[in-house]
């Protein structure tokens, strides 16, 4: 009997309008603790993979089966639930409240797990560097210190998969440094990591490479750490 994967695609398919067909036929599966880099040209589909892999979008066609469940299958409130025990996301356009601190914008993905702790929300900020700017709203911070605070926000609750699109396009090689150790450090303590990237120096840190051309998967393999 095949072996089903932690994460796992069948024929998945989304088409935004007539004209344009994101996915095609995407069957993939991943195993957990898996890092899968998913990289291809601009426009490729691999933010609409995430988005489907992550729920926030339905499929067209085909079906997402994460951890022995298909999501498709469950209500609102149990995916909403399912979402946020098992995601963290990394937005390629960051998404924070402006209307909320630094701190307060992490505080909220703890929200959702009712363990609001402004503590843990300041050392989750100091960890990619943030210390100085905690009370900081977005629109007075800069394009890499709000994915930064996002990134803290997706950190916060330890996810078991975290999923990041591009999560170092805006920063400099230090902080982006800082980031991709905070997810090596992630990988190592077995969490499952789905990251889009344009870098291939980026793309080998993880133990998988998946290739997204016209929304076709066409090169799906391990790097063995290369
Ligand atoms: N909401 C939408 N409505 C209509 N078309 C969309 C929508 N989102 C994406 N597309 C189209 O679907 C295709 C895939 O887009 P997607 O955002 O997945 O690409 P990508 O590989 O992430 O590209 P990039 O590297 O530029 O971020 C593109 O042709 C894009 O124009
Ligand atoms: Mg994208």
């Amino acid at each position: 009997m095949k072996k089903i994967g932690f994460i796992e695609t069948q024929n998945l398919t989304k088409i935004y309008d007539r004209n344009t067909q994101a996915l095609s036929n995407v069957s993939i599966s991943l195993e957990k603790g898996d890092w899968t880099s998913i990289i291809g040209p601009s426009g490729s589909g691999k933010t609409t993979l995430l988005n489907l892999i992550s729920c926030l979008d339905k499929p067209t066609k085909g079906e997402i089966m994460i951890d022995g469940i298909i999501v498709s299958n469950l209500d609102l409130s149990r995916l909403t639930k399912f979402r946020r025990e098992n995601f963290g996301l990394i937005f390629q356009h960051h998404y924070l409240v402006p209307y909320l601190s630094a701190v307060e914008n992490v505080m909220l993905a703890m929200y959702y797990h009712s363990t609001v702790d402004e503590n843990k929300a300041v050392k989750a900020l100091e960890k990619v560097g943030l210390n100085h700017r905690l009370n900081h709203k977005p629109s007075k911070l800069s394009g890499g210190e709000q994915q930064r605070v996002c990134i803290a926000r997706a950190l916060i609750n330890n996810p078991q998969i975290l999923m990041a699109d591009e999560p170092t396009g805006n920063l400099d090689q230090k902080n982006g440094c800082k980031v991709l150790d905070l997810i090596k450090q992630l990988h190592e303590e077995g969490h499952t990591i789905l990251l889009v990237t344009h870098n291939m120096e980026i793309a080998r840190l993880g133990n998988r490479i998946l290739q997204i051309i016209d929304g076709k998967v066409t090169n799906n393999h391990q790097t063995y750490g290369e």
